[in-house]
């Protein structure tokens, strides 16, 4: 039998495109399509051929050119709403069962199989609080209820930013060192 079943490989790499295209959309969001940012830009262009608007008139064109892109947010979004229940599906299955648990368990695979629990509980939290701050108004929340929840939703991204690089990080050095072959392992599915 396969150690990753053809399921759990296929959810594994949608959900790290999934995950790093919703990063992508936080890093544009907040450099090169910043509205705050580009808002001067607009205004300090404009002035350069005498027509001169206000900020918040700047701030408003701004928002609409940064729309288009942040539309990628919520549509991913939704792909990992459904790649987050797919996951728990996967918990039912031979290999989603076993994930993240290793043969010896030293204090590495202690710490690996944590940081896993940890980013699983990270992506729930992160789907059920965008869900609601995007339904707010259905949900019958107030706005200052749902700019609390998005508060916490961006707080909690910094652990989504950081797991990434280094999840990158630790399969590379794993599979050079003492796990060889395990990428090649969430491709082909390896041996068990
Ligand atoms: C593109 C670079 C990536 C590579 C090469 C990669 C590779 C791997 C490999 C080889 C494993 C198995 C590790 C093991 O046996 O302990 C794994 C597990 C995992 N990866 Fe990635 N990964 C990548 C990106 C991501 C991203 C962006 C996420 C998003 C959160 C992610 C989430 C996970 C999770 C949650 C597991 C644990 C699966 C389980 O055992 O339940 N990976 N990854
Ligand atoms: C790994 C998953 C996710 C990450 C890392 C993430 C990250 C973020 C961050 C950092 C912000 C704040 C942006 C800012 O104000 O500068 C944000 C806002 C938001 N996110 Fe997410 N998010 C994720 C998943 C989701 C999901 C599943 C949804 C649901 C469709 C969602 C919907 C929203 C909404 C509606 C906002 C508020 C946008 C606004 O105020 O205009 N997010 N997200």
């Amino acid at each position: 039998m396969k150690k990753w079943s053809i399921n759990f490989r296929i959810w594994h790499w949608a959900n790290a495109i999934v995950v790093m295209g919703l990063i992508g959309t936080v890093l544009l969001r907040k450099g090169f399509l910043s509205y705050r940012e580009n808002a001067q830009v607009i205004l300090d262009k404009l002035s350069a051929i005498d027509v001169s608007i206000t900020l918040d008139q700047a701030k408003t064109i701004a928002r609409a050119i940064r729309e288009p892109m942040w539309e990628w947010h919520i549509i991913l979004g939704y792909a990992l709403a459904f790649l987050v229940i797919y996951r728990i599906v996967l918990f039912f299955t031979q290999s989603g069962k076993k994930s993240f648990q290793f043969k010896e368990l030293n204090t590495h695979h202690k710490l690996v199989s944590a940081g896993y629990v940890v980013i699983y509980a990270t992506l729930f939290f992160m789907t059920v609080s965008g869900l609601v701050i995007h339904f707010y108004q259905d949900l019958g929340l107030l706005k200052e209820t749902a700019g609390k929840i998005k508060d916490l939703h961006e707080a909690v991204y910094q652990i989504v930013l950081y797991f990434v690089p280094l999840h990158i990080i630790g399969v590379v050095a794993a599979d050079i060192r003492d796990e060889k072959g395990i990428t090649s392992d969430m491709i082909n599915g390896g041996k068990n």
